[in-house]
């Protein structure tokens, strides 16, 4: 039985007042004792890495992920019976968060994260005078693997504590199986993309799907719809919905790491040109020079990305092909007909007014796309009835099938 929460799970306005907040308090309690039993283990272990894990996980972050998960829950008519399992499932979907980042930024060699140095930077940065420089930062990655690894456990460990019925805890289990295992298959093909040069805008937007649109939108709005005891038919609509928004929040990430703007991200900018990174916004890039034939576009790409040294100017340069070849208005166009389809997705389901309004609100601000309440005022749909074309979220380009929209039955409490 898992100790009491520092929370009133009753009152849903002040909840829904604050979530980030509440998400907040509710990770703090968590993280202390973890932080106490850590201590009780070993010290350095608990100065050097469940400090470090409770610190980034507490310390920064928008806390997108616990937000979908309450408005979902609170747009399928989720109430106090729920609310402490949502914020549970939330808090841990930080944790998976923490373990997400760490691990990110040591494969794309990412010195900084959240505006401060990154976990293994600041590992090696502690044991600079301690550890021969020559290992330092090969020390510092494999504290980060190991501080990613904690905060994946203490994630799972969070989720089985928590109290829930035994059909709402099959469909979460579900779910946060899936989910797991989606943005691993998604990070691989990041790295596999850049190791190997295979680029094309389709297989950029499958990893886009699977290592960001799935746990970042589509399966925190399926937990909350799960704990709500959603039917399939809203399940389903705030799925498609999710994918739709989900990558064009990584579409949108990929835009901002090389242009800046929008959204502060706490890293330098043109990290993923200097990686080499295969984004949808560099292979729209060169799939657009190859068949205009703009020689001058494919010879700066071909020498400025994967440069780990690339000058400032050199930067300049790609950033001015990215515009020339028509890659970056091509990107803000699909970001924007992606959220669009989610729309349409939310408006074919009547939804809770509760939860609909600032999950319409989110989309946007997750997209980074302006929001312009309309006529409604933002009342439940459906309004327009049409169905939502499929055409943005495409297969994936070879092998293997569609990531499947993981319905859970609607479950009884
Ligand atoms: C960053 O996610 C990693 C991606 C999946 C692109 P967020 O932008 O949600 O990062 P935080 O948690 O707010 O720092
Ligand atoms: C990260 O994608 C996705 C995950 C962390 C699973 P990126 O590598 O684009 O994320 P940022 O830009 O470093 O936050
Ligand atoms: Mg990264
Ligand atoms: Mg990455
Ligand atoms: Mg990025």
């Amino acid at each position: 039985m898992p100790a009491p929460i520092p929370l009133d799970v009753s009152d849903l306005s002040a909840l829904d007042d604050d979530v980030p907040g509440a998400v907040q308090r509710l990770l703090d309690h968590l993280l202390a004792q973890r932080a106490q039993d850590a201590a009780a283990l070993d010290p350095v272990f608990a100065r050097d890495l469940a400090e470090r894990v409770r610190r980034f996980t507490l310390d920064g972050g928008k806390r997108t992920r616990p937000r979908f998960v309450w408005w979902a829950l609170r747009a399928c008519g989720g109430g106090p019976g729920v609310a402490e399992a949502a914020l549970r499932v939330g808090a841990a979907l930080e944790l998976i968060q923490t373990c997400a980042l760490v691990h990110d930024d040591v494969m794309d060699g990412s010195a900084l994260r959240r505006g401060r140095p990154a976990l293994h930077t600041d590992v090696t940065a502690q044991y600079a005078g301690t550890v021969p420089s020559a290992h330092g930062p090969r020390f510092g990655e494999a504290a980060a693997i190991l501080a990613g690894d904690l905060a994946l456990a203490w994630a799972d460990d969070i989720v089985a504590a928590t109290e829930m019925s035994p059909a709402t805890a099959r469909a979460v289990r579900g779910l946060w199986s899936a989910m797991r295992t989606e943005m691993v298959a998604g990070q691989y093909l990041d790295v596999h993309g850049q190791a190997t040069s295979s680029r094309s805008p389709a297989h950029a937007v499958h990893a886009a799907c699977l290592k960001s649109a799935l746990y970042s939108v589509e399966r925190p709005l399926a937990l909350g719809a799960a704990l709500a005891g959603a039917d399939a038919a809203r399940t389903e609509a705030l799925c498609s919905a999710g994918r739709c928004v989900g990558i064009a929040f990584q579409l949108r990430d990929d835009l901002v790491d090389v242009f800046g703007g929008h959204r502060p991200t706490g890293k330098p900018t043109g990290g993923d040109i200097r990686t080499g990174r295969p984004t949808y916004l560099a292979a729209v890039a060169r799939a657009r020079a190859e068949a205009t034939g703009d020689r001058r576009a494919l010879t700066v790409l071909r020498r400025c990305l994967g440069r780990a040294d690339l000058s400032d100017s050199g930067l300049a340069e790609v950033r001015d092909v990215l515009v020339t070849t028509g890659a970056r208005a091509v990107v803000e166009a699909k970001i924007e007909r992606l959220v669009a389809q989610g729309m349409r997705h939310l408006d074919s389901v009547v939804l809770d007014t509760a939860g609909r309004l600032p999950l319409v609100r989110l989309f946007h601000t997750t997209a980074g796309v302006a929001w312009e309440p309309d006529a409604t005022g933002g009342a439940a749909g459906p309004r327009d009835g049409l169905p939502a074309p499929a055409s943005e979220v495409p297969p994936p380009p070879d092998g293997g099938g569609p990531v499947p929209l993981l319905l859970t039955e609607g479950a009884p409490r």
